[in-house]
């Protein structure tokens, strides 16, 4: 608890292109803690130098994941949206929490073998810590809840470990957070090959929609979504291609999977997938209307960010502070 409210805390790296999977499974439910609950939304630029950035990108995309959590309905007055590295003291926690955090953990994390397998040449220390940084900024702010993908669990867990270790150390000085992890439904898969996770880093133009994709694009994309050599718009065991739309439609339309089935009784694939693109862009349109008018305005972005670090720093250092004095460092 802060200020008497529940703590949310999430993350999201400014390292690529946010799909519509983080628009469904992430972003588009932040909005919804604003009222009842103290909010931090942070762009995670720290972790994303894990793997090799080129420094101008890494910039824009800063400013640009600011403009989309505005743009997905984030009010800045009723929510700490800022960046990572304007607060010092998650770097701070994150060397401390380094040194209660074991060798043999990480090594389990299933993130670590991931990217280190597709970055050979580049496996570096930081790759390494990186769920350390994350159980940083999830501390840091006394938070209780945690709203991520399901991808995000196991780091999740390590964070509750470690938070958990360090209170039987020195009494209870981290609140340990729960995950919140959308239903099964809003797990969205990539468009091309429908088994895996529509992910933003895929090198496959047309696994991912964004949510920045102009509709023409969108609905290119729909119409070359692959699906099975089946022809009824049925969820069904086994059709992930043509489940992972109904998915899809279903969250953009608010329409259950029964409804949709009914509304496309007789016609087949092909115009089906036209009207999941529709609805995907008619949903996406004040999104994207919005981004663009923020993005030119850098002098609000930035200012905005200030503010915000600004008032995160005020939480974070009571935290941050009060950890130094139980490690016994002088203060
Ligand atoms: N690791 C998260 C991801 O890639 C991003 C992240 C960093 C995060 N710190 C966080 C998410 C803290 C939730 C809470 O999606």
């Amino acid at each position: 608890m802060l200020d008497n409210k529940k703590v949310v805390f999430s993350g999201v790296q400014p390292s690529g292109n946010l799909t519509i999977g983080n628009y469904l499974g992430a972003i588009r439910n932040f909005s919804a803690f604003s009222e009842e609950h103290l909010c931090f939304y942070c762009v995670v630029d720290m972790h994303s130098i894990t793997v090799r950035q080129t420094p101008a990108e890494l910039r824009r995309r800063t400013y640009e994941t600011l403009a989309l959590y505005i743009a997905c309905g984030l009010d800045p007055m009723k929510n700490n949206l800022y960046v990572q590295s304007h607060v010092p003291a998650h770097a701070e926690l994150s060397w401390i929490l380094n040194c209660y955090t074991m060798f043999g953990e990480l090594a389990r994390m299933t993130q670590f073998k991931d990217k280190s397998a597709k970055n050979e040449t580049n496996i570096n220390a930081g790759l390494f810590t990186y769920p350390v940084l994350m159980a940083a900024d999830i501390l840091l702010y006394q938070t209780e809840l945690v709203p991520v993908g399901a991808d995000q669990k196991q780091h999740l867990e390590m964070t509750r470990d470690i938070a958990h270790r360090f209170n039987n150390i020195y009494g209870d000085v981290f609140v340990v957070p729960e995950p919140y992890i959308p239903a099964e439904g809003t797990r969205i898969m990539s468009l091309a090959e429908p088994t895996t996770k529509m992910s933003k880093s895929d090198e496959n133009e047309n696994a991912t929609v964004r949510i920045l994709d102009p509709k023409d694009v969108i609905i290119r994309k729909f119409k070359r979504a692959v699906t099975d050599s089946g022809s009824e718009v049925r969820f069904a065991e086994g059709k992930d291609g043509i489940n992972n739309l109904i998915t899809i439609y279903s969250c953009f339309t608010g329409k259950t999977v029964s409804e949709i089935e009914r509304e496309f009784e007789g016609r087949g694939y092909g115009d089906f997938k036209i009207a999941v693109g529709e609805a995907c862009a008619d949903a996406l349109k004040p999104v994207q209307e919005k981004f663009s008018e923020l993005i030119r305005d850098k002098a609000y972005l930035e200012s905005t960010m200030k503010s915000g670090a600004d008032s995160a720093s005020y939480y974070a250092r009571k935290t941050l502070s009060k950890v130094k004095r139980k490690v016994g460092f002088v203060i």
